[in-house]
């Protein structure tokens, strides 16, 4: 089990198998109460284990597809570079499939099949050791900037404060610190205290299973609220902040992210508390104009009529509607938080400016 702030920070939620044929993840489906370790080795566990959240997070799943691809290709024994390159293109768009609003799935994917499309006057097994350092790169760069956005989301906050959070952007969600979660971890070890409130995140229960369970881990004082009591805990005067994750940033600054974060920067705005949004720049498409343009992810009625319910709570016929992330309106966003700095408003500009850095 995890049990001290060392731990939860460094816990390796994901890794390359000791074959380099298979990858291993914990499997996020089984927290709290069970810490299990899968293998994954066949295209469909690969996929299964993203589609049904065994992984998840935006930036741990792009990691995670990073290594699957690159463990795939160690498998074909393919020496000839025309089929290894359209086997590679096959099984990539097989796992870029396997959910669509997290724009870091198909930002590693990409990565990952740069290195094959850049590469062939190479031979096939110089191709293989250059992917395995490009995922080895993807996942480093990710502790890093987790690391660098940590410290700048702690900047924002003193000894003391109230945050409110919602979903799960912490260590299990990316590598090591965490994004929304990351500058909690970081103050806690300099000595800093604080009152964090985790919206349970329904119908998977995110927040619930895993931000509470890594923010109590680590010594951090939290309380764990059913997604409808954020407003009465900001109008009780306990939040100074709130600190979300993200899926898929676009230019302007409208955010994907978790079902309900539009709702928590709504009453944000009423209450006066400032919002802020955690996150690298793997998770902003500049190719994406405008929330609008982002895929929403629909996913099983059952996860609300059924799941975690030893009995179904509603009857079969009833209709759900079951989005997995929603659209802030980047005019209820205080901040966006990346590796390279704090953005503010107008975010055509400042996000265009990263880029162009
Ligand atoms: O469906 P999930 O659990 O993958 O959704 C995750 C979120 O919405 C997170 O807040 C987001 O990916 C940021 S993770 C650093």
């Amino acid at each position: 089990m995890i049990d001290n702030i060392v731990q939860v920070t460094h816990i390796d939620n994901v890794r390359i198998g000791d074959d380099e044929k298979s990858v291993v993840i914990i499997d996020q489906s089984q927290l709290p109460n069970r810490t299990v370790y899968l293998t994954l080795r066949t295209p469909d566990e690969m996929y299964e284990a993203i589609k049904l959240l065994k992984i998840r997070g935006a930036p741990a799943i792009g990691i995670c597809a990073s290594y699957c691809i690159y463990a795939l290709a160690r498998q074909w024994n393919l020496t000839d570079y025309a089929a290894f390159r359209a086997e590679f293109h096959k099984n990539k768009e097989y796992l870029n499939s396997s959910r669509p609003t997290a724009v870091n799935l198909s930002w590693a994917l990409n990565r990952m099949e740069a290195v094959v499309n850049g590469n062939s006057e190479k031979s096939v097994t110089e191709i293989l050791d250059l992917l395995g350092k490009e995922c080895r790169a993807i996942h480093m760069e990710d502790i890093e900037m987790c690391l660098k956005i940590s410290e700048y989301g702690l900047s924002l906050l003193k000894d003391g404060d109230g945050v409110l959070t919602h979903c799960n952007a912490g260590p299990l969600a990316t590598s090591r610190y965490g994004t929304a979660l990351g500058p909690l971890f970081l103050g806690k070890e300099r000595g800093m205290e604080f009152k964090v409130f985790a919206d349970e995140t329904r119908p998977l229960l995110q927040g619930a299973r895993l931000t509470s369970y890594e923010l109590h881990k680590a010594g951090i004082d939290v309380t764990l609220i059913c997604d409808n009591m954020a407003s009465i805990v900001m109008k009780n005067g306990w939040i100074n902040a709130c600190f979300v994750g993200c899926d898929r940033i676009a230019a302007n600054g409208d955010t994907a992210n978790k079902i309900g974060t539009s709702g928590v920067a709504i009453l944000a705005k009423y209450y006066d508390i400032p919002f802020y949004v955690l996150g690298p720049t793997s998770t902003i498409d500049m190719n994406c104009p405008t929330g609008n343009d982002i895929k929403i992810e629909q996913r099983d009625p059952n996860e609300i009529k059924c799941k975690f319910y030893s009995e179904p709570m509603a009857l079969p016929e009833v209709k759900c509607y079951n989005p997995a992330f929603d659209v802030t309106d980047h005019s209820l966003i205080t901040g966006i938080v990346t590796e390279k700095g704090i953005c503010r408003a107008p975010y055509i500009e400042s996000l265009a400016k990263l880029f162009k850095a």
